[in-house]
């Protein structure tokens, strides 16, 4: 097991998973792992399920349908534009490098289509984590950030225990899709899902590294 610091680390999102599943007794560790995350007035508000085998193939071939329809069904609205002004060049950076990191330049409209593509077949993973969330109206964005507390717990024991994961937005534009082949309750709104398991640690896209704002620019201090 790595330490605290070596995780936090190591961790990155990892964009190519090898085929080798993980047993269910190390997931099930993952999972206790993250079950300790701490959560406004311990609500605990995950309900988190874990897809592997024939029900997840099941389950990426409906969601590559609806992707390649341009069909998508989120119970959470995102817009990209709302990060305006010093979050802009982030994610225009971020994108930027990522396409780069696969060999796509910002005009080859094909080789970034086929790059989001890869979101559909979840990185080749042979799991995935959907967490979903009881939907309590103006209590949202509070349920929404133990969510975030889970998905961290849940993604540095992955990497301390040798394995890797990567959340996905991408996932939670198929809400609709993945209660109803998992026969979730409507009552259920889907944040985001986790692909998991082996990294291919000699994927070129696995070399990738985001860059992070300073302490300086992110934290103030006061005395
Ligand atoms: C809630 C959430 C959703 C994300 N969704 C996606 C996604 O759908 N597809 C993807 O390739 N990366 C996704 N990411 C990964 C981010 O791009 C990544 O965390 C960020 O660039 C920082 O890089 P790192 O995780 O490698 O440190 C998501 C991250 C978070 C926290």
């Amino acid at each position: 097991m790595l330490d605290f610091e070596t995780t936090v680390r190591a961790r990155h999102s990892v964009r190519q998973f090898l085929p080798t599943p993980m047993t269910n007794a190390q997931i099930r560790e993952v999972a206790e792992d993250a079950r300790r995350s701490p959560s406004s007035t311990n609500t605990q508000p995950w309900s988190v399920h874990i897809v592997s085998g024939e029900t997840l193939a099941r389950l990426k071939k409906r969601i590559m349908e609806k992707f390649e329809q341009g069909e998508l069904c989120p119970d959470f609205a995102y817009d990209q534009s709302k990060f305006d002004g010093i979050y802009e060049p982030r994610w225009r950076e971020f994108y930027k490098e990522m396409f780069a990191a696969n060999g796509v330049t910002r005009d080859d409209s094909e080789g970034r289509k086929k790059i989001t593509r890869r979101n559909a077949e979840f990185y080749d993973a042979p799991h995935a984590a959907f967490l979903f969330m009881p939907d309590v109206g103006d209590g949202n964005v509070n349920a929404a950030s133990d969510m975030g507390m889970y998905s961290q717990t849940f993604l540095l024991s992955l990497t301390a225990r040798g394995f890797g994961g990567i959340p996905m937005l991408f996932l939670a534009m198929f809400a609709d899709v993945v209660r109803e082949e998992l026969g979730i309750s409507p009552d259920f709104k889907l944040l985001h899902g986790i692909a998991f398991g082996y990294p291919d640690k000699d994927a070129p896209i696995n070399q990738f590294r985001s860059k992070r704002a300073s302490v300086d620019e992110t934290v103030t201090f006061y005395e």
